[in-house]
């Protein structure tokens, strides 16, 4: 199957992450959306056939569910951090749940380690959902779910 054939690999990030670089660098690395954006789309194109990154960030909840709705009908692949949105949507966690029990991938992806931070973050609604977890990372934890979804490319979706 060619990248022509193949939906492009969604990249979904939720509220506060179109500031990384200067948001919290310590916790969460000076690269930007941009950076990221680069990195993704260079590990998508040294893996035959080369599939389509398309990254996206919002601070309207609403819009990731509807992108994720649209995963759901495109069989697009999904790469999500849904920031604090994970520790209490459960609109989110249902709109996870729709693409994955249709058979869809969403790999849940954090920079930092919740599970080291504060309390609030050591729970996430969507994980039991989600396809798997990559978290502790920075941009490595999207880098990895990539090769994962690249590895079992085309078939996945
Ligand atoms: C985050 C972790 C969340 O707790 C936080 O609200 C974020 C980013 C991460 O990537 O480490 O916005 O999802």
């Amino acid at each position: 199957m060619s990248s022509e054939t193949s939906p492009s690999i969604l990249v979904l990030n939720g509220p506060n992450l179109g500031r990384l670089g200067t948001r919290e660098p310590d916790v969460y690395g000076a690269g930007t959306l941009g950076d990221l954006r680069e990195l993704l789309e260079q590990d998508a194109a040294e893996t035959p056939p080369g599939r389509s990154i398309d990254l996206r960030q919002t601070e309207d909840e609403a819009e990731l569910l509807r992108w994720l709705h649209e995963a759901a009908d495109s069989g697009s692949p999904v790469i999500l951090n849904a920031g604090a949105w994970t520790h209490y949507s459960f609109a989110l966690r249902d709109a996870v749940s729709l693409v994955t029990k249709a058979g869809g991938t969403v790999i849940e992806v954090h920079l930092s380690n919740p599970h080291a931070r504060e309390e609030f973050r050591h729970t996430s609604v969507i994980t039991a959902v989600a396809s798997g977890v990559i978290a502790g990372f920075g941009f490595d934890s999207y880098r990895l779910a990539l090769a994962h979804i690249l590895r079992k490319s085309p078939t996945i979706r």
